[in-house]
């Protein structure tokens, strides 16, 4: 017998995964007549409490885009401000972090921005890898075509070392090959500033996922936001290609 009520309603269990879009610094800036800089400044203060929320909310993993492959087409101000403000991030909250046990990931290719900020990535990860909280994924320097090129390159040449057979390439595998080894697909992607669309992010991982898209920008997401999208989400009934149960 099922026991379960949301396995006979369909109703889908709690986000285990919950990613986010973090949209719209811009805009709320120049609605103010602000600097970009300070859209983005907001943006950051508005981490901590969505942080605390997932917490509360009791999701695993936590996943921010916070700086796409292609943000490095703004202007080199602007991408200054950012990494600036990523590393103030980095500095002024990891203690914070570690303290409420939780993990810290990054995902992207971070190891090719500035130096300091790359050890401040690797301690950050290294201080809090053995944490059992909340998993805290930052999407920085990160794109899904190139995250799945590069697995393609890698997969390649393991064939071709023959450490690994064409028969043994298969989504399991393949995923492995990912920047996101070991994290589970996301249940649930948002994203703020009433874009709806993906821009680059987690393409492979999200082919599940239910989208929810708001209309207030980054910098006014609050923890009743989050409440928002975990309520649309259990109002949303996931199929995964089968008939209604
Ligand atoms: C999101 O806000 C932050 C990043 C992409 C780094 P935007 O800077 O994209 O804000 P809008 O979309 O211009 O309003
Ligand atoms: C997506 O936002 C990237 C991040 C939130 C980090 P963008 O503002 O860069 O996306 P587009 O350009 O509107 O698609
Ligand atoms: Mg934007």
């Amino acid at each position: 017998m099922v026991t379960n009520t949301s396995l006979k309603t369909g109703a889908p269990s709690p986000p285990r995964h919950i990613a986010i879009i973090m949209d719209g610094n811009g805009r709320w800036a120049k609605a103010r007549g602000l600097p970009r800089v300070a859209g983005h400044q907001r943006g950051v203060d508005a981490l901590r409490g969505v942080v605390e929320a997932g917490q509360e909310l009791g999701i695993d993993y936590l996943t921010l885009y916070a700086f796409s492959s292609e943000n490095w087409k703004r202007p080199p101000t602007e991408v200054d401000d950012l990494m600036g403000l990523l590393r103030l991030y980095l500095r002024r909250e990891l203690r914070e972090l570690h303290r409420n046990g939780v993990r810290i990931r990054f995902i992207g290719e971070w190891r090719r921005l500035a130096l300091d900020i790359v050890k401040l990535i690797e301690d950050a990860e290294q201080t809090t890898a053995g944490n059992m909280g909340l998993t805290l994924v930052i999407a920085v320097n990160y794109g899904s075509h190139s995250e799945i090129v590069e697995a393609s390159r890698r997969i390649a040449a393991a064939v071709i070392d023959g450490s690994l057979t064409l028969d043994e390439i298969n989504e399991t595998t393949f995923a492995g090959y990912l920047y996101t080894v070991g994290i589970p697909n996301p249940d649930l992607v948002i994203r703020t500033s009433g874009e709806q669309r993906l821009s680059n992010f987690l393409l492979w991982q999200a082919c599940y996922a239910e989208l929810v898209f708001m209309d207030l920008l980054w910098p006014d997401f609050t923890k009743q936001s989050l409440e928002q999208a975990v309520d649309e989400f259990h109002r949303r009934e996931r199929r995964y290609g089968a008939t209604s149960g």
